[in-house]
This record gives structure tokens, C-alpha cells and sequence, in this order.
């Protein structure tokens, strides 16, 4: 089953969207495999968004995600990456469209609620930067059946 890394980042913790984040994906019918709230250490965020290094936001990126608890999850699902990054909306959410979690609650391109990965190899990398595969729950088969 896809697997993909989602983060409420410490604004979105900050302002009690925990939540109203776990409930979309929820209820549009992902499986959440692994979640816990966690302080990031320094190295984890500049591993983590090592992509970005170079960029000249990089500094304040790794402030901000290094500035309170974030919520570290892994969701499965059918095309749960690409799903959830609909869901999730534009990077800035001034172009996030209204009902994108970026639109509905994003302040500005820094304080924009929710981390995704954005393919299948930033999801196993990332999955594997924040999580035991012991901490990682399976579901049998039965998930798909009549729960009464
Ligand atoms: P990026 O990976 O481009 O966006 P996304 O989170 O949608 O995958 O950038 C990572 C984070 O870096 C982004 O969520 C917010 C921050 N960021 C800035 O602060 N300034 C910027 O100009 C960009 C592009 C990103
Ligand atoms: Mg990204």
C-alpha cells in the first residue's frame, strides 16, 4: 500500500489545527499508519529539507520547523501522495485554492500549516527520517470488511 509523510508544522500546532488536519484525511478514507508529536532536532530539519539548502529561505525554514512540537504522521492510501498534496494545496497559500488545507488555514509561504512529500522517493526517504518501521501499525485485511 502507498505510504506518504504529513506534518503539522508548528503553526499549525501552535493554533489547534491537529485535528481538523488528521479529520480530511480521514475522511477521505486514508489509513493513518504512525503518528506522534515530536520537537525536531536541528540535523533531522536540515536532513529533512536538504533539497533546500541552497535557497536563501533555507536559514528561517529550518528556524521555523525547529520552533515548537510538530506532528509527524504516515498515511496510507491509493495515490495517497499525489492525493494528499491536493489536499494539502500550493506551497504559498495565497495561490492555495479555498478548501486546500494551505487555502482554508495557511497564514503565508513559511507559516503554511502542513509538510507533504511530493513523491514516491521523498515519502520513503522521509518516512524513514522520522520513523521506526516498529512504530509504523498494520492493518489485517478485516479493515475492509463490515467492522459490526
Ligand atoms: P517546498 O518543498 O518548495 O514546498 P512544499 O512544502 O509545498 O513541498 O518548500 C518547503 C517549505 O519551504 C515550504 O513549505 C515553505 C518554505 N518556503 C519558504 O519559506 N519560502 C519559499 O520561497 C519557498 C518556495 C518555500
Ligand atoms: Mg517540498
Amino acid at each position: 500500500m502507498e505510504k506518504t509523510y504529513l506534518m503539522v508544522k508548528p503553526d499549525g500546532v501552535q493554533r489547534n489545527l491537529i485535528g481538523e488536519v488528521v479529520a480530511r484525511f480521514e475522511k477521505k478514507g486514508f489509513q493513518l499508519v504512525g503518528a506522534k508529536l515530536m520537537n525536531i532536532p536541528r540535523e533531522l530539519a536540515e536532513e529533512h529539507y536538504g533539497e533546500h539548502k541552497e535557497r536563501p529561505f533555507f536559514g528561517e525554514l529550518v528556524d521555523f520547523i525547529t520552533s515548537g512540537p510538530v506532528f509527524a504522521m504516515v498515511w496510507q492510501g491509493e495515490n495517497v501522495i499525489t492525493t494528499a498534496r491536493q489536499m494539502m494545496g500550493a506551497t504559498n497559500p495565497k495561490d492555495a485554492a479555498p478548501g486546500t488545507i494551505r487555502g482554508d488555514f495557511g497564514v503565508n509561504v513559511g507559516k503554511n500549516v502542513i509538510h507533504g512529500s511530493d513523491s514516491p522517493e521523498s515519502a520513503e526517504r522521509e518516512i524513514g527520517l522520522f520513523f521506526k518501521q516498529e512504530e509504523l501499525a498494520e492493518y489485517s485485511k478485516l479493515i475492509n470488511e463490515w467492522v459490526y
